[in-house]
């Protein structure tokens, strides 16, 4: 199914705008969420500082970075496959060094130089400032580690750099690390404390990137709802905070209205939102700004109460609902999607069936679906056996995806005939002679080219579908 995408199945070379003066050459890939995607900008920016140029060719790379995702094993295996290839690499060019950045460098520390002897460098998503000192000490013939978390970095003063961009469409990171704790991520652990990035730099950034001709930015965040500047610092010491902190401390409901008056033609969106932080006052701002799109990431993760306090999801089923109904009543044509997770540690067949029947309920426009995988220091690995057959895991998450492409059909089918507008993107995977872009809900649609480009806000006419995708024509312009 084509919604269905393994995160830790992804990597891909980034490239950006060369610095003449600069003669090393960066090869950087990365793999896992978005914030990955994001950090890497960051890296390249701060290594562009430092007398690297991006290229897409291994072949003529003098540094490797490889920004990892722990999240589940799978993710992990696929970055140690992939340190093989550059271990080949460097046998025939002993100069090569390789450094490996984000989850898995946090997760296994200087372990990784002991596992993976081709790797000369471990980099911890805090410490990217450090590179150009670290690399310092990788020419000088040493291994370098920094993998020490931050209870105040957020890159806030890094412009990141644009990396493969359609010019169109940008992340804007707003929170860094999580302090959630659900029992089965490996986050906390990898990335740290919740801390805040301040709102002035995220407009700054934002404005940047209208001049630049950007269209739409996604805010991201482990958890964008718990959003909380004031003044900077760990969320966890808010309490600590003085009286003019905290009078003039500006949440997520604050920080869209800040961006949505700031760049009122830009479409904002933001993922990751977390159900027990997400408020009524971002839903109804939400209604209230017009280019705020109408889209809801919001993971459930099961739909069993028995499972969701063994998850420390710190809802239950009923508040999801309350959640889901107060969305649909501030916004009725709200796109929402979910990520789930199958076969968590006692995880019954009527836990399963609980699961089933609150999608059934929420009916999502497309999901995330995922078999439990066990991390290793996580409090679920620590206290709960991995006790489902991986079978049972397999047909629960087969079950998953199954009623999940028939809700996506079905939701699909509720555009048939609306004139919608999309933002143009780029090529349609699977023709050139069609363009692709998303609907204020995130659903893609694809329609004939015509005369319209890249960028442009285009009204589309709705006249067919699949379960990913909507199918239709241009009627003009939906913006001047
Ligand atoms: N709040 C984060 C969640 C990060 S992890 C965000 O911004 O998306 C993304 C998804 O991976 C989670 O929602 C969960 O469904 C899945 N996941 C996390 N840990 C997992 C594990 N141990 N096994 C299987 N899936 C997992
Ligand atoms: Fe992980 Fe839960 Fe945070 S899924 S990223 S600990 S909200």
């Amino acid at each position: 199914m084509e919604k269905v995408i393994d995160e830790s199945v992804q990597g891909k070379a980034l490239l950006i705008e060369p610095n003449k003066a600069n003669a090393r050459k960066l090869y950087i890939e990365s793999y896992g969420c978005q914030m990955n995607f994001s950090d890497s900008e960051i890296v390249a920016s701060i290594l562009t500082g430092a007398g690297y140029n991006t290229t897409d060719q291994l072949e003529e790379a003098d540094l490797v970075l490889v920004n990892t995702c722990s999240i589940r094993e799978k993710a992990e295996l696929t970055v140690r496959k992939r340190l093989e290839k550059f271990n080949a690499e460097k046998k025939s060019r002993p100069h090569l060094k390789v450094g490996v950045l984000g989850c898995m460098a946090e997760r296994l520390k200087s372990k990784l130089l002991e596992e993976e002897k081709i790797v000369d460098m471990v980099v911890g998503p805090d410490a990217y400032k450090d590179l150009p000192n670290l690399l310092k000490e990788v020419d000088e013939g040493r291994n370098a580690v920094n993998v020490i978390l931050s209870k105040e970095e957020t890159y806030g003063d890094i412009a990141p750099v644009r990396l493969n961009s359609n010019g169109v469409t940008a992340f804007v990171s707003i929170t860094r690390g999580c302090d959630n704790m659900c029992t089965f991520c490996v986050v906390p652990f990898t990335r740290g404390r919740e801390r805040s990035r301040d709102p002035y730099s995220i407009v700054e950034e934002i404005n940047q990137l209208w001049d630049k001709g950007f269209k739409e930015v996604t805010l991201l965040g482990q958890n964008v709802d718990s959003y909380l500047w004031y003044g900077g610092g760990l969320k966890k010491d808010f309490e600590k905070a003085s009286e003019m902190q905290k009078a003039t401390a500006v949440n997520f409901a604050g920080l869209l209205k800040m961006v949505a008056e700031a760049q009122p033609g830009m479409r904002i969106r933001f993922s990751t939102s977390n159900p027990q932080d997400m408020t009524v006052e971002v839903i109804e701002t939400m209604a209230r700004y017009e280019n705020i799109c109408n889209y809801i990431h919001l993971p459930v993760q099961s739909g069993s109460d028995r499972i969701l306090k063994k998850m420390n999801r710190l809802h239950t089923r009923e508040e999801y609902f309350e959640l889901i109904d107060n969305i649909k009543r501030l916004i009725p044509d709200c796109g929402i999607s979910q990520d789930m997770i199958a076969g968590f540690p006692t995880e019954t067949e009527e836990d399963h069936q609980d699961t089933l029947s609150l999608m059934e309920y929420v009916k999502y426009d497309f999901g995330f679906m995922f078999a439990y995988s066990e991390r290793p220091g996580t409090l679920a690995a620590r206290k709960l056996e991995d006790d489902i057959p991986m079978e049972t895991k397999k047909r629960r998450l087969r079950e998953i995806i199954e009623l999940q492409q028939k809700h996506s059909l079905y939701r699909n089918q509720q555009h048939l005939g609306r004139v919608e507008e999309v933002l143009i993107e780029g090529n349609s995977k699977k023709s050139e002679e069609h363009w692709m872009g998303r609907n204020t809900q995130n659903t893609v649609v694809v329609f004939p080219k015509e005369n319209y480009k890249v960028g442009d806000f285009v009204n589309v006419r709705i006249s067919d579908c699949t379960s990913a995708t909507l199918i239709g024509e241009a009627v003009g312009y939906s913006k001047d």
